[in-house]
This record gives C-alpha cells, structure tokens and sequence, in this order.
C-alpha cells in the first residue's frame, strides 16, 4: 500500500487530496495544527472512508523541525504533498514575519526532515502559486514567464519554489513545483473573494445580510475548481522527470463579473452606478419593493499592492500528463452557490 502525507490536510486542497488519494487506496497522513477549538469540518468524514481506516492524523506545525523529523521517520511516505500555509494575500501584509515563517522557512524545514533521513526515493509535491507572477505584463502566464512578486505572501512562496528547485538539483531530491492559479470550492476560505461573494448572496436571500462590501472589483483571476486542481498533483508525481507545472483554466474573469453571475444565478441583476470608492451596485431582492444597494466598495478590503491580472496556460501539462479543466467558470459559481444556499436554508431551519 503506498503512503502519502499531506502537510495543509485540514485546508481546502489537502482535504479534497485526501479524499482523492484515499479512493486511490492510499494510506493518507495528515498534518494539523492543535486549535483552542475543533475547526476540521472538512475532513471529520473521512476518518471513516468508505469503512475503510481512513485518514490518520498527526499533531505537528511547520514551524517544529524536530516535529516534522520524527513524524517522517514514523510515516516513511512515498508521497509528500506540502500544502500548509498562511494562505491568504491580503492577511500577509498584516502578517508577514509569520507567513514567511511558516511558508518559506516551513518549506525549507520539511526539505530538510526528509534530506536528512535520506528519503531519496519519496516523491515532493509543492504548492507553488501564479502569485508568483505578480504584476508581470506577460498574459496568459506559463512556467517561463518571468516572477515579480509583490506581497509577503508571494515572496515566501518564491523563496519555497526556489529552494526546492535548489534541493532537486543539489540533491537530486524528486520535487514538483505546482504553479497552481486561483481554485475554489465550497470549501474554500470563507475570507477568500469568491466564497465571501457566494456566502453573503446565500445570506441576503435569507434577509441574514444587507450588502456585500467589497474591494477591487476589476482585478481579474483565472478562477477552477478545486477536485480538479487536486488531481494534477497527483498526475504530476507519477511522471518520471520533476518539474514545475502550471494548472490553470486559461479563461480570465474579474471580481464584478463572478458577482454578476452569482447574482444572476439567483435571478438578481446588477446594475452598478459611481465609480471608484463610490460605485455601487443594484439589485432587487425578491422579499424587497424596489431595488437596493447590494454591493459597495470599502476600501478596507483593498490590498497595499494589488496584482491585477492573473491568467495562466497550462498547456505544458497537458501535453505531458493530460491534465485539464473538467468544470467552466458558470458551473463553478453554480457549484458553490448552491452549497452555500443549502447550508444558510438548514441554518435557518434549525433557527426555526
Ligand atoms: P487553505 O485552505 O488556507 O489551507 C492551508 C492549510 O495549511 C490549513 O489546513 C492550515 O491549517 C495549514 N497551516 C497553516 N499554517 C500551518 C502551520 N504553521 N503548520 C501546519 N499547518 C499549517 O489553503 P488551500 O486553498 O487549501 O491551498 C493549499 C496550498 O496551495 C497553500 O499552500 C496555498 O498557498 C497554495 N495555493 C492555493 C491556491 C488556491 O487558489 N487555493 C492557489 C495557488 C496556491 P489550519 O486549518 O489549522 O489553519
Ligand atoms: N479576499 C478578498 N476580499 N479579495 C477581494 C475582495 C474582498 O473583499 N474584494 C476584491 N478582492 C480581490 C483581491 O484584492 C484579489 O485581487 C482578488 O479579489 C482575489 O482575492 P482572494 O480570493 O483573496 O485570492 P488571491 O488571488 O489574493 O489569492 C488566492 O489565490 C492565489 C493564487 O493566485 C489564494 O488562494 C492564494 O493562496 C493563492 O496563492
């Protein structure tokens, strides 16, 4: 039976990962952090999968080299696939001494447990990032598009890129970097642009919320989904040279039209009037009169340095393993719409 271990387990990708490797028939080891209270929502059923044993967790953090050490000596892996971050742009200028902590110092410590236990043979996933391309004028983006990072964030994560560039060729360590672009789900972060869009629209239909406030409504993402992405970490360790791989969809989309289409899903839709920090958008909800302001800008939520547009090609990929997209940009809203909706209408139910 082959052993995989998930750093990041907990997180959106690492638990769809999980699922997916389990269905491979993998022994999955997880990664997690001890939390004051219980935050594993997204992988408490896969402790029993399918009657099988299930995913086995360990306590551990990145920040704890001797921690990392010993639990690799133990789960001697065939597959490390290294999610753990602070994942989120914005939150890393607020906090930038412990996002690089965690994620370029975090990256070189596991590099380090597994150099020094001579795993030579485990295979190395990391999840790199388009943020990585900053605000570079190449569009759309691929693996040799030059990097321009421009927040805490993307520098850590260009320091992990390049070390493991630098462990795979000092070392002859079998690394991939995942140059992976935006992926969503419903069990993406909820303070993440996407899910803070389909959350507050499942809460207005229940009267929950009034508004949406919003920063950058122009900025443009390449926006997939999720199980997708996770699949193409695992195709890209089963190829035998390591490499870096963009996973993208190749279609663009900005802030305003995701808010447009999810709107449009629920049969709301916009019309936005001012500009700048004073734009605002309308709708009508269906227990309202008239139309309302649903969206307006605050600018709390703008970033000290913004990327603006981010569109990658992932065509390297797909010549070499077959990888590509299965759901577009409208099914993905869908998707995650629905979920949300779903969970707000049982919320509320519970409420009486
Ligand atoms: P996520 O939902 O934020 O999950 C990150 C995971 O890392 C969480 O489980 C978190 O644990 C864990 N973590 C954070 N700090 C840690 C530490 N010090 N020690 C151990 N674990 C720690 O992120 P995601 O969306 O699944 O993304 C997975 C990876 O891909 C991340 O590295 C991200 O930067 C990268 N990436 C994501 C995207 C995307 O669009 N999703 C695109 C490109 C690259 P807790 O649950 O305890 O907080
Ligand atoms: N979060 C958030 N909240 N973003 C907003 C908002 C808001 O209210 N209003 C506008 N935006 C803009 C952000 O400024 C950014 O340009 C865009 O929406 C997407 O923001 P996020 O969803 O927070 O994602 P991200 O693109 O910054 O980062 C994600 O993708 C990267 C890959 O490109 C994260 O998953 C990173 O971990 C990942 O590396």
């Amino acid at each position: 039976m082959r052993r995989a271990f998930i750093t990041g387990v907990n997180g959106q990708d690492g638990s769809y990962l999980a699922e997916y490797l389990l269905r491979k028939g993998y022994e999955v080891h997880g990664l997690i952090r001890r939390t004051s209270s219980f935050n594993r929502g997204r992988i408490e059923h896969l402790h029993t999968y399918e009657g099988d044993k299930g995913l086995i967790l360990h306590y551990g953090d990145l920040i704890d080299a001797s921690n990392l050490f010993h639990l690799l000596r133990k789960i001697d892996p065939h597959e490390i696939y290294h999610l753990a971050a602070q994942s989120h742009v914005g939150i890393s200028f607020e906090t930038p001494l412990s996002t690089t902590n965690i994620i370029a110092l975090g990256t070189l410590r596991l590099l380090e447990a597994i150099r020094s236990l001579d795993l030579s043979e485990t295979k190395i996933y990391n999840a790199s990032t388009s943020e990585l391309y900053g605000n570079t004028t190449q569009c759309p983006q691929n693996e040799d598009t030059p990097f321009m990072a421009t927040s805490p964030y993307a520098i850590a994560k260009l320091y992990g890129h390049k070390i493991c560039e630098n462990y795979r060729d000092a070392y002859e360590m079998k690394i991939w970097n995942g140059i992976f672009f935006n992926h969503e789900s419903p069990r993406r972060g909820e303070n993440f642009v996407t899910r803070k869009i389909t959350i507050s629209i499942a809460k207005m239909l229940q009267k929950k919320q009034d508004k949406l406030y919003m920063g950058n409504l122009d900025v443009i993402r390449d926006w997939g989904y999720a199980p997708d992405y996770v699949e193409a970490m695992w195709q890209m360790l089963q190829t035998d040279k390591p490499d870096n791989y963009v996973i993208a969809t190749g279609v663009g989309h900005s802030v305003r039209q995701f808010i447009e289409c999810a709107f449009e899903y629920v049969d709301i839709p916009i019309s936005w009037k001012g500009k700048g920090i004073n734009e605002k958008g309308y709708g009508l909800l269906r227990h309202s009169k008239q139309k309302k302001i649903l969206v307006e800008i605050n600018p709390r939520y703008n970033r000290p340095i913004e990327v603006n547009r981010l569109i990658g090609d992932s065509t390297k990929a797909r010549k070499t393993f077959g990888w590509r997209p299965k759901t577009t940009f409208k099914e993905l809203v869908k998707i995650m719409l629905e979920e949300d909706i779903k969970r707000e209408e049982t919320t509320c139910k519970f409420l009486g």
